[in-house]
């Protein structure tokens, strides 16, 4: 008799925007008439860009053509798109990372759930609370996270840094050492971003104390204020701890087409000394086959001097919804956090009303779509997050409905 992986079990509940997405459907159909916004799931609105679009278009010609069709792609990226990011990501910015310690993939998602594979079962994780959800989820399937305790949810092994607006949405090193620690900035859920003196002694702790840092760059290109970094690599000494993971989702609108990368440096060992640079691209061996080279075209249209331009103005398109519905429910009198290095509001909900509830009463009183703040994690109750992700005109109407409630 077949038995199930277990840990799959412990899992309380469907993903949370598996969750968001049923509850909407069944509203939907039981009112048809209501004209619902989705401001929840961070899912882009606006088209590819031209530079993007020509180059899918001429990567599908050749793959039309028997001079130049091409089949499995190299398992770790082809080298003009590596070459393209590991100058532009970095080298531009100052930072030491080589083509060949990027790993080009399917998307940030992915890697974000996979990469806890190449660690230890026995490792302890560390995550800031709010929390993307599939920080803790892949590590729940793997067997690291102890037991749940539904009353607190709460992991029994898991480290929680509560994120909140009393340390400024900055993690304070927890009492026990964690091995991983999960840093996603600009983050996702608060849309706040951590600085460089803070992410510096967080590199800082890491390289002392032995972890690995695990850090999500997936909204980068957001970033507006000088005082916060692109990459975990400004940082001195991140070599040695960090693995920084990057989407083409959020900044070039590849939600639907599916590309990301993850670096890990070649100096970045674990305690006997092994290389995780090695185990990684073990991994994408076997488990891999190549993002497509169509899509890893388009990525590298993202790099050219017309794509960098037309990427700035999808980022200030969704900027200016940030800013609409920031200033917004400032006037309506909610207070908000994040929308300015990132395309994520985050808001106290009215009369600490549960976040859950406050999502009811936006899709009924207001037909507005957001994300409950405890779907993060304990710290994330009587929060409430909506993304600039909308059309302009959605996102107007949206915020013109959630005042008038
Ligand atoms: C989100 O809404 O948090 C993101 O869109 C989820 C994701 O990128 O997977």
């Amino acid at each position: 008799m077949i038995k199930v992986n277990g840990n799959y079990l412990k899992l309380p509940g469907s993903y949370l925007f598996s969750t968001i997405a049923k509850r909407v459907s069944e509203y939907k159909a039981a009112n048809p008439d209501r004209q619902v916004i989705s401001l929840g799931i961070g899912d882009v609105t606006q088209p590819l860009s031209p530079s993007v679009i020509s180059s899918l278009h001429e990567a599908v010609d050749e793959m039309g053509k028997r001079e130049t069709f091409r089949g499995y792609a190299p398992d770790l990226g082809y080298d003009f798109l590596r070459k393209a990011i590991a100058k532009t990501d970095y080298k531009e910015r100052g930072c030491d990372i080589a083509e060949d310690e990027v790993f080009v993939s399917d998307g940030a998602k992915s890697d974000s759930g996979n990469i806890q594979e190449i660690f230890d079962a026995g490792c302890t994780i560390a995550v800031c609370d709010p929390v993307y959800p599939v920080y803790v989820d892949s590590n729940v399937m793997a067997g690291r996270t102890g037991t749940y305790d539904a009353k607190t949810e709460r992991w029994s092994n898991v480290i929680y840094m509560p994120c909140t607006a009393e340390n400024d949405f900055v993690p304070e090193f927890p009492k026990e050492t964690p091995d991983i620690i999960y840093i996603c900035s600009p983050n996702n859920p608060t849309g706040t971003a951590m600085d460089r003196a803070s992410l510096q002694k967080w590199v800082d702790y890491a390289n002392e104390h032995g972890s690995v840092i695990i850090y999500d760059a997936a909204y980068e290109a957001y970033i507006s204020e000088e005082s916060v970094p692109h990459s975990i690599y400004e940082m001195e000494g991140a070599r040695t701890c960090a693995i920084e993971i990057r989407s083409f989702s959020k900044n070039a609108g590849f939600t639907g087409v599916r590309l990301g990368f993850t670096v890990v440096p070649k100096d970045l060992k674990d305690s006997d000394g092994v290389a995780l640079h090695a185990l990684w691209a073990r991994r994408h061996g076997t488990k891999f086959n190549g993002a497509p080279y169509i899509q890893q075209r388009a990525g590298a249209a993202v790099y050219s001097p017309e794509g960098r331009a037309e990427t700035k103005a999808l980022v200030s398109y969704y900027m200016e919804n940030a800013k609409v519905i920031k200033d917004g429910l400032k006037d309506a009198g909610y207070t908000v956090y994040g929308g300015v290095n990132a395309p994520y509001i985050w808001l106290a909900t009215p009369e600490g009303m549960k976040s859950w509830d406050f999502f009811d009463r936006l899709l009924e009183g207001a037909n507005v779509v957001g994300t409950p703040g405890s779907g993060f994690g304990p710290s994330g109750e009587g929060y409430f997050r909506l993304t600039a992700f909308g059309t302009h005109e959605n996102t107007a109407e949206a915020i013109r409905r959630i005042r008038s409630l």
